[in-house]
């Protein structure tokens, strides 16, 4: 069992929003999906206000270790979520964290405030990686505008508020610290990398977005430095992510302090990927000599 800001998880490892759809994968597996769910807690995949299109094609470019994604947040807004989604997530074994994000610090007010009247959420996840567009600044990469976000939303919700932080801040600790500061109930981190690539035939942007975020094993390294820094910095419990796909990343994200651990573009390759990195975590943690199973290779 772990102890997450009041959920009671079976184990550590729940999913990164946007990179596992569980409607989806329930019509694929059927009622298997519920009978061995591969992660202690759903995320859902971020929803705003208004209903979005997303961005147009192509949204994916593959690396040598991972993904650059420009998905755009397609969803179907607020209403179209809690009136469609949220009533077939509630079935899920597990407890369900609704990922919100806003463009004004009203926007996320009213989407914390719907969300966190439905019975069905056990936890908001706020998605602080977009400007403001009151400011211009980017919530999640600036402590004061983070610092106002949070006088704002927190009175309005006792269920748990996670802050889930940016890598693209000029300093992560700084932020993180403002979240504590200002009544966030956890943190997670690292959301993408900003990322760019070229079509190789005519040198233009291949993504439909211009640029997109880098997640994946490129960015394993790049994570564990910042929940790293972030541990030592916030007594917050911490939830890590970033290019996870065996136990052993995870046993390092736990290592250098975090409390969960969430696993994002692994899904893709492999749908039962969290079942099967909390068996290995479990391995790993069982065992006296735990290190002694982790093999020195880097890969
Ligand atoms: C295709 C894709 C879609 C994503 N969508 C969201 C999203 O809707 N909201 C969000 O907060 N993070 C989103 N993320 C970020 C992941 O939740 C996670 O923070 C990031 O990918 C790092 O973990 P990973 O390397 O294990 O994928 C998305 C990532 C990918 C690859």
């Amino acid at each position: 069992m772990v102890e997450l800001c009041g959920l009671e998880l079976a184990h550590p490892i729940i999913n990164g929003s946007g990179t596992f759809d569980a409607i989806a994968a329930r019509r694929a597996f059927g009622e298997q999906l519920l009978e061995r769910f591969p992660f202690a807690a759903f995320v859902s995949k971020t929803v705003t206000l208004t209903p979005r299109e997303g961005n147009p094609p192509p949204r994916l470019w593959e690396l040598a270790g991972g993904l650059i994604n420009s998905i755009g947040l397609p969803n179907k807004g607020l209403a179209g979520f809690l009136a469609e989604d949220l009533p077939q997530l509630a079935e899920l074994p597990v407890p369900v964290i609704v990922n919100v994000m806003g463009f004004s610090r009203q926007e996320v007010a009213e989407l914390v405030q719907a969300c966190s009247a439905r019975p069905e959420v056990a936890a908001l996840e706020l998605n602080v990686s977009c400007p403001n567009v009151e400011t211009g600044l980017v919530m999640g990469a600036d402590p004061d505008e983070l610092a106002r976000l949070l006088a704002r939303v927190r009175p309005l919700t006792d269920k748990p508020l996670i802050v889930k932080l940016t890598p693209n801040a000029s300093d992560v600790v700084a932020v993180a610290r403002a979240a504590q500061d200002a009544g966030a109930s956890a943190l997670s981190l690292i959301n993408t990398l900003r990322g760019m690539a070229l079509d190789p035939r005519s040198g233009e942007p291949w993504l439909g977005g211009v640029t997109g975020g880098v997640s994946g094993p490129a960015v394993r390294a790049v994570a564990l430095a910042q929940v790293h820094a972030v541990c030592g910095a916030v007594q917050l419990p911490v939830i890590g992510m970033g290019g996870v796909q065996r136990g052993r990343d995870a046993l390092d994200l736990i290592r250098a302090g975090a409390r969960a651990v969430a696993v994002g573009t692994e899904s893709f390759r492999d749908p039962a990927a969290g079942d099967r990195v909390a068996a290995e975590l479990e391995l790993l943690s069982a065992s006296a000599d735990g290190a002694q199973l982790v093999s020195p290779q880097p890969f």
